[in-house]
């Protein structure tokens, strides 16, 4: 199996991306903010628990996204891999991925990385605002917090990665068409 990341900052264009990547290298979607997303919706407890946290911009607790993935992992059949987007996106959650890939004899096949300005994080969402209505999306402010965490919590895993040969950043910026061939040219080589 491969089990690929799709990293990068809010409005960057992972979920743009991923339907395209999972289509053409027969992978499985796994978004932890879209899972968490389905569970605000059905009003769970976990749901209720991450709708305060993440409407503010803020994480959910490491354990209930890495809960979410393992259970997740468990259905495999007829597929090539997992692209897990949004997910590591803390130091500690990459520490977990790791153990759990090792309790199933697998290992990271890559981190794919897209990088966008800060600048340009704004207008990408601000834009999907008017289409979707995500809560997390409705002011600057919130925008700000999460790019705010994403900075402090999450980019340390370019370091991370990077020390462990894994890490691979395509350039975000242009159409979504540039940065989808992008993407196929370093899935093609990992
Ligand atoms: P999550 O849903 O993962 O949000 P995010 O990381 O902030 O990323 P987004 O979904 O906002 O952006 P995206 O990169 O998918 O961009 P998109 O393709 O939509 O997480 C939400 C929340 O859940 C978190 O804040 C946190 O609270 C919680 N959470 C999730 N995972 C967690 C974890 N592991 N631990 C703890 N908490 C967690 O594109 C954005 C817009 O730009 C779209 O309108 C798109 O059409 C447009 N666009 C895309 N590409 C282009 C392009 N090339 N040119 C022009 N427009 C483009
Ligand atoms: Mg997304």
């Amino acid at each position: 199996m491969k089990y690929f990341i799709l990293f990068g900052p809010p409005g960057a264009g992972k979920g743009t991306q991923a339907g395209a990547m999972v289509e053409k290298y027969n992978l499985r979607h796994l978004s932890t903010g879209e899972l968490l997303r389905a569970e605000i919706a059905a009003g769970t407890p976990l749901g209720i628990q991450a709708q305060a946290l993440i409407d503010k911009g803020n994480l959910v607790p490491d354990e209930v996204v890495e809960e979410m993935i393992e259970a997740q992992f468990r259905a495999s059949e007829g597929i090539d891999g997992f692209l897990l987007d949004g997910f590591p996106r803390t130091v500690a959650q990459a520490e977990v991925l790791g153990e759990m890939l090792t309790r199933r004899g697998e290992a990271l096949t890559g981190v794919i990385s897209i990088m966008i300005p800060d600048a340009m994080i704004y207008d990408r969402i601000r834009h999907r605002a008017e289409i979707e209505g995500r809560a997390d999306d409705a002011s600057d402010d919130i925008v700000r917090t999460r790019i705010a965490t994403y900075h402090a919590k999450t980019e340390p895993l370019i370091g991370y990665y990077t020390a462990r040969g894994e890490y691979h950043e395509v350039d975000g910026t242009g159409t979504i068409e540039d940065v989808r061939d992008r993407i196929f040219a370093l899935l093609d080589r990992l």
